[in-house]
């Protein structure tokens, strides 16, 4: 991600940028075409009359001349197409039947119950088919009973196959380290074929994705546009989309047009991080690579105008090197330039370089104050950039501190193109369509929601003349889904890549009939506003209620492991009728819910995850440093005493119903440390109710990786720390059961020891030891063990991801399985929480906790939803029950809290005798 490798994800360097517009797209298309006849027809005329003083090259120096000004594009008669270039013979005709499909846009959106036929590779009639099925052969019918039905999912922004899953140091291709100006290298040269996650973002519905290298360079060279399913070849070449042919051909051919190019740029901290530079010596290699590009391209047109004339003399070779061809083509205006750029300065920056060198940007991408300085997109040089972005991911580093929620909303409003990307590994490209619902519940219209995941970024790639549409004659990348495309949490029911089926026997989940139709979304209109007022860091501490008492009208109750009440008036203390001095709140058929509970990133210990300086730091490590002096005897620490109140990632957690967090003190060793229970809302340790436990649990970290002591030395280590414990100790509190054991562990076999090993301590202590294992991508493997052995799960993250080898047998859920990991440690008795990985996805919990109901086929109560993310995760931490239930409630409007209606609008305390209005 963009977090840089040094110390966090290592290898992992990545988040990027992109634009264009359609209007200009098209008269590019018809420009194209009549340079190009020009060109052909001048040098036709040339070779003719000047035969005799040609030197030998001329024939193909000439065609070489003749097509450099051409622009890119489809062929002239691309439209009229009969079967795709990427067809796979054998492949049967499908008639898709009765679909309500959302078509990409922008004239007609929706069209109801229509028939879709996908042959050739391609979608050969949309409309009611029976005309036209008389004339027709053989075809399988697929009755899709109304479900809704979009193209494929285009992702702009993704490094699947060259960061790939599991994650392995021989599988490492996506930043070249060897300077930062490399525009010569290419991604197709290092695409994995084998990354497990193709079949996962299949799944999700995604078809197409613009493979770009990282980040770590100014220039780091060509993207790729691949399909992702498989092909009989079984090569990276096989899966490209339109590549341009010089990929494996010197030789132009003049009858086509070229084809567009991508390649990616980037600025700000990545590259200079990498190379020790500052953002001035990263615009200097810029100014001085373009520069180098600029003279080759004078040269060459310089060349070309006497070669046409025919002015041989001493004319010597075509003036063209390997290693700048490519920047060459940028300058031509040939090539997508997806730029990876943060914040206004960089953005600046990089708009005057386009117009110092005069080349069209297509896409600033993460791009995160954009939304700040729409104008200054608009002075690009030639057309106005794209922004691709992430919808709620950002504040991890300094560049990405301002990002908002409401930045595509905004960006909209001002005209600019908005495209949402995965960055994929670093957000799971598999819920791209996630990003999508998210722009739309902060405000981002619906259509173009939706077309920030299909139709805009196949514009701005230039594909948009085949792919991110359903319409005749595009290639037939067709999703049909379980509910609403912009309903939480929805699947794919199955989806076609070239016309050809790429789920086998997929299991869909029931879904409310409330999630057929278009969601409704809160108003979050004055936010938007402060979020530019403030520059993307509006003031988001609560107000307190003024009054005594208040009183919620027009509520649901919901607590979770309680009961649900009716609909009704709910007062925190008092009845009301022999009070005098109340405040009424209307909640509008709105709910209120138990707080949630976050756990799993280092919420409350770090604010900006690149920046140290905001940082707790990291424990050391009993196995692995030397402790000193002052603290032997006192090895473990308590997250308390290193806590962080008031962060942005924290309040924005409150401000999204998480009222609480439980987290350990950051360690990558074996002990960690004892987790602390604390408010999101308050704003110091001393406030009443900021603490709400000081030590929840012991959490300990067992896993595979280079630089670790072996698995075996681990667990040894931590049989020795529980059975030879001192009395006191925190461990010895363990061995005793006074306190819970969290274990951090992914893989199956290392759960299966931690299984044993608890047998082995409480036959020796007599007592029986409360074990939580967290993480626990592989733990549906033990669902029956771990529920004989009474040990709970904490699901992190809850939607599982393989992303190391020693989590690759996850269990992925629908489509591709019935079961989830969730709901099949419930089938055992296993008690489950749920968790994530990064703190900016604290406030996201409400929808991570719905989406685990709404895959589960109705097998997860409301109330058990919400238990996952709150009294569960309690328990499983060592929260004591008198605490839980004294614990927070969350008011919301227009839904419950596990709804994409719903908006959080006040905090009920009695923990902290307050109620807050957000
Ligand atoms: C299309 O599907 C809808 C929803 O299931 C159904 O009501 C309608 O009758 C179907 N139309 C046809 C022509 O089958
Ligand atoms: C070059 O690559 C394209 C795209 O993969 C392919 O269609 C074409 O056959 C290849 N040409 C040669 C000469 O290998």
């Amino acid at each position: 991600m963009d977090k840089l490798p040094v110390y966090t994800q290592p290898g992992r360097v990545e988040r990027l940028v992109h634009k264009n517009g359609l209007a200009r797209v098209l008269i590019l298309c018809s420009v194209t075409v009549v340079v190009w006849l020009w060109s052909a027809s001048r040098y036709t005329v040339s070779v003719a009359k000047e035969s005799v003083r040609l030197p030998f090259h001329a024939e193909e120096t000439l065609q070489k001349c003749g097509m450099l000004h051409v622009q890119p594009g489809p062929p002239p008669d691309f439209a009229r197409r009969t079967q795709s270039d990427r067809f796979v013979d054998g492949t049967p005709a499908t008639l898709l039947k009765n679909a309500s499909v959302w078509t990409g846009g922008p004239l007609q959106y929706e069209i109801h119950g229509a028939d879709i036929m996908l042959d050739k590779g391609i979608i050969k009639f949309l409309g009611p088919s029976e005309d036209i099925l008389a004339n027709y052969g053989d075809f399988l019918t697929v009755d899709v009973g109304g479900s809704w039905v979009t193209p494929g999912i285009v992702d702009m922004h993704s490094h699947l196959g060259v960061d790939s899953v599991p994650e392995l140091s021989g599988a490492g291709d996506t930043n070249s380290y060897k300077g930062p100006i490399l525009p010569w290298l290419r991604s197709l040269d290092g695409l994995n074929t084998h990354d497990d996650a193709y079949r996962l973002s299949v799944s999700g519905g995604v078809t197409t994705a613009n493979v770009l290298p990282g980040s770590a360079n100014a220039i780091g060279g060509q993207a790729f546009v691949i399909k992702l399913r498989p092909t009989e070849e079984r090569s990276p070449s096989s899966m490209l989309l339109e590549p341009p042919y010089t990929i494996n051909d010197t030789r132009v051919d003049p009858a086509l047009p070229p084809r567009w190019r991508q390649m990616k740029h980037a600025c700000g901290e990545n590259p200079s991080l990498v190379y020790g530079n500052t953002r001035m010596d990263t615009f200097w290699a810029f100014r001085e690579a373009y520069d180098t590009a600029r003279k080759i391209k004078e040269g060459q047109d310089a060349y070309c105008a006497k070669a046409l004339a025919s002015e041989w003399d001493g004319l010597g070779n075509f003036p063209e090197e390997l290693q700048w061809e490519a920047l060459v083509d940028v300058l031509r205006g040939r090539v997508k330039v997806h730029t990876h750029c943060y914040e206004a300065v960089d953005l600046d920056d990089f708009v005057r370089l386009t117009n110092e060198f005069k080349f069209p940007l297509a896409a600033f991408h993460h791009a995160h104050e954009t939304y700040l300085v729409p104008g200054t997109l608009k002075q690009a040089y030639n057309n106005t950039p794209a922004a691709a972005l992430f919808a709620t991911n950002a504040r991890y580093k300094r560049e990405a501190y301002r990002g908002s929620e409401f930045a595509p909303r905004i960006l909209a409003e001002n005209g600019i193109d908005v495209v949402m990307k995965s960055d994929h590994p670093v957000l799971n490209s598999r819920y791209l369509l996630y990003e999508a619902q998210q722009a739309y519940f902060y405000g981002l219209d619906a259509d173009l929601a939706l077309s920030a995941v299909t139709s805009t970024p196949a514009k701005v790639l230039g594909l948009d003349h085949r792919i991110g549409f359903i319409r005749e004659g595009y290639d037939a990348d067709i999703v049909i889904w379980d509910s609403h495309p912009l309903a939480l949490g929805a699947t794919p029911k199955q989806v076609w890549i070239d016309g050809i089926a790429q789920i086998e026997n997929p299991y869909v989940s029931e879904k409310p009939i409330t999630f057929q139709t278009l969601p409704t979304t809160p108003d979050f209109e004055e936010q938007a506003k402060a979020a530019i007022k403030y520059q993307g860091l509006p003031p988001l501490t609560p107000s307190r209620a003024k009054a005594d008492t208040v009183v919620f009208t027009n509520s649901l109750y919901e607590r979770a492991s309680l009961h649900v009440l009716d609909h009704g008036v709910f007062a925190l203390h008092l009845s009301t009728h022999w009070i005098k001095n109340f405040d009424s709140f209307d909640l509008q058929g709105g709910s209120i819910s138990p707080g949630l509970v976050s756990y799993g990133s280092p919420l409350g210990l770090e604010e900006i995850q690149g920046e140290m300086s905001t940082h707790d730091g990291v424990v050391l490590d009993p196995l692995t440093s030397n402790i000193p002096d002052l603290l032997v005897g006192n090895e473990v620490m308590l997250a308390v005493d290193g806590l962080q109140f008031a962060g942005r990632d924290t309040l924005l957690a409150y401000h999204g119903g998480v009222t609480s967090a439980i987290t350990p003190p950051t360690s990558n060793g074996l002990v960690a440390g004892l987790s602390t229970a604390f408010s999101t809302g308050a704003a110091h340790a001393l406030e009443e109710g900021a603490v709400i436990q000081e030590i929840a649990a012991l959490h300990v970290n067992i896993h595979r990786g280079s630089g670790s002591p072996s698995v075996s030395s681990q667990i040894a280590a931590l049989r020795h720390l529980l059975l030879e414990a001192a009395s006191g100790t925190p461990f010895d509190r363990v061995a005793k059961g006074e306190i819970p054991l969290v274990v951090q562990a992914q893989n199956a076999d290392i759960i299966a020891s931690l299984i044993k090993l608890k047998k082995e301590v409480e036959a020796s202590k007599g007592v029986e030891l409360k074990l939580t294992v967290a993480g626990a991508a592989e733990a549906h493997l033990l669902a029956k063990n771990l529920g004989e052995a009474n040990i709970g799960v904490i699901v992190t993250p809850s939607r599982p991801f393989p992303e190391a080898w020693e989590m690759t047998r996850i269990l992925p859920g629908p489509p591709l399985t019935k079961d989830s990991a969730i709901t099949t440690l419930l089938a055992h008795g296993v008690k489950v929480g749920i968790g994530i990985l990064e703190q900016w996805s604290a406030r996201n919990t409400r929808f991570d906790a719905a989406w685990a109901a709404l895959e589960s086929n109705g097998q997860i109560s409301k109330s058990e939803t919400l238990a996952l993310a709150s009294t569960n995760l309690e328990e499983l931490l060592g929260v004591k029950p008198t605490v839980s239930l004294s614990g927070d409630l969350v008011a919301t409007v227009g839904g419950s809290l596990l709804d994409l209606e719903a908006k959080v609008v006040g905090i009920i305390s009695p923990r902290r005798h307050s109620v807050e209005w957000l």
